[in-house]
C-alpha cells in the first residue's frame, strides 16, 4: 500500500479527491490533514471516516507537518484558501495558508525526500480577453490578478524552486473552475442554486459576460491520478474540460434546470479587478498521459449538482443567512 497524505480533504476538491480515489484506487492507503477552517467541514467524510485516517491540523504547523510527511509516501496539496472575495475583504489568511502553508510542506518534502503533487489553479496566469480565442498553457507567463491567485501563483514558483534548487520530486496542476458536489455555498454555481431554493434571486456580478472554463470535480481528481501515476517529476499539467461559458449562460440555465423564469436574475456590484476570462488548452496532458474528461455535458453535469443541492440541504442550510449577510454588506 502507498501511503497518501491529502491536505485539504475537508473542502470542496479535497474531499471529492478522497472518495474518488477509496472508489477507484484502492492501492492507497489515506491520511487527511485539515483545518477545518469556514471552508472544512468534516461531515463531507463521514462516510468514509473508518476507512481514513483524519487530523485535525494547520500546514502551518512545521512540527505537526514535518511528523505526517516523514509517515507517508506521496503528499496531494490541496489545503489553500480558495474565494477571490473573501480575499478582497481580508488577504492574511490567504497569504498564511497559501504561502507560509505550501512553504512548510515543501520543507518537509526535502528533509524526508517524499513525493509532492502542488494543486494550483488557471488563475495564476491573470486572464484572458473576452473577443481573444487564446487559451492558457504551460507556457503562459503568470500575471495573477486577485489577493487569491497571487498567493496561488507565489505557492507554485516556491514549489518550481525547491524543485530547481533542492531537486525535490514534485509535480504541479493548474486546473479551471471546478463545480461539483460538497462546493461551499459561497461559491458562484452553489450560490445560485441554494438563492432559488432558499426563495431569493440569484446575483450576477457586473454585466455576467465573464467567462470561466467549467470542469466536474471529478474530472479534475481523474486527472490528479493520471499525474499522479505517469506525471514527470517537476512537470506542470493544466487541467481543463473545454467548458468555456460566461457566467450569465450559467445562471440562466440553473434557472430554466429548476423550472424557473430564465430572467429571473438580477445583476449586482462587480468584483472589484474582476477577471474577465479563462480558457485552458489541455493538449499536453492529454497528448502526454492520455487522460480524457468523462463529464463532457455542462447542462447535465448542472442538474446532477442542483440535484445534489436539493437533496441534502441540511448540509448547507445553517451556512445560507450568514454568506448572503457578508454578501449584501458589499452590495452582492
Ligand atoms: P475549499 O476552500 O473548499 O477547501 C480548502 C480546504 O483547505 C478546507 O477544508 C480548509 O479547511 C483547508 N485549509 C485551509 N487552510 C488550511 C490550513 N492552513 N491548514 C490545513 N487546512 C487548511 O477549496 P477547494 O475549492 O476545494 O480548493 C482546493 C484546492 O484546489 C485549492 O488549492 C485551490 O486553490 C485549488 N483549485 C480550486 C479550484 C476551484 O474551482 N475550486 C480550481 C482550481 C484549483
Ligand atoms: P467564483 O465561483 O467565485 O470563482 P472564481 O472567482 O475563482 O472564478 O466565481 C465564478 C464567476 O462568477 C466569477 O466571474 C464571479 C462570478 N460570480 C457572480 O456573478 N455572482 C456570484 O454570486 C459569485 C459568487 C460569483
Amino acid at each position: 500500500m502507498t501511503k497518501l497524505l491529502i491536505t485539504g480533504g475537508a473542502g470542496f476538491i479535497g474531499a471529492n479527491f478522497v472518495h474518488y480515489t477509496l472508489k477507484n484506487h484502492p492501492e492507497y492507503q489515506i491520511t487527511v490533514i485539515d483545518k477545518l477552517t469556514y471552508a472544512g467541514n468534516i461531515d463531507n467524510l463521514k462516510s468514509v471516516m473508518n476507512k481514513i485516517k483524519f487530523i485535525q491540523g494547520d500546514i502551518c504547523d512545521r512540527e505537526l507537518i514535518d511528523k505526517l510527511v516523514s509517515q507517508n509516501d506521496i503528499i496531494v496539496h490541496f489545503a489553500a484558501e480558495s474565494h477571490n472575495d473573501n480575499s478582497l475583504r481580508d488577504p492574511w489568511p490567504f497569504i498564511q495558508s497559501n504561502l507560509i502553508g505550501t512553504a512548510t510542506i515543501l520543507e518537509a518534502i526535502r528533509k524526508y525526500g517524499k513525493r509532492l503533487h502542488h494543486i494550483s489553479t488557471d488563475e495564476v496566469y491573470g486572464d484572458l480577453e473576452l473577443d481573444d480565442l487564446a487559451k492558457f498553457t504551460e507556457t503562459t507567463p503568470y500575471n495573477a490578478s486577485s489577493p487569491y491567485s497571487s498567493t496561488k501563483a507565489g505557492s507554485d514558483l516556491l514549489v518550481k524552486a525547491w524543485v530547481r534548487s533542492f531537486s525535490i520530486n514534485a509535480t504541479l496542476s493548474n486546473c479551471s473552475n471546478n463545480y461539483g458536489p460538497y462546493q461551499h455555498i459561497e461559491k458562484f454555481i452553489p450560490r445560485q442554486i441554494t438563492n432559488i431554493l432558499s426563495g431569493l434571486t440569484p446575483k450576477l456580478y457586473g454585466t455576467g459576460e465573464q467567462v470561466r472554463d467549467w470542469i466536474h470535480v471529478d474530472d479534475h481528481n481523474s486527472a490528479v491520478h493520471s499525474i499522479l501515476d505517469k506525471g514527470k517529476s517537476g512537470e506542470l499539467y493544466l487541467i481543463g474540460a473545454n467548458g468555456e461559458q460566461n457566467n450569465k449562460y450559467i445562471v440562466e440555465t440553473i434557472l430554466e434546470l429548476m423550472g424557473r423564469d430564465k430572467n429571473a436574475y438580477e445583476h449586482v456590484n462587480d468584483r472589484p479587478g474582476h477577471d474577465q476570462r479563462y480558457a485552458i488548452d489541455s493538449t499536453k496532458l492529454r497528448i502526454q498521459l492520455g487522460w480524457e474528461p468523462n463529464f463532457t455535458n455542462l447542462r447535465e453535469g448542472l442538474k446532477a449538482t442542483i440535484d445534489w443541492y436539493t437533496n441534502n440541504e441540511d448540509w448547507w442550510k445553517n451556512e445560507k443567512a450568514k454568506i448572503e449577510a457578508a454578501y449584501a454588506k458589499q452590495g452582492q
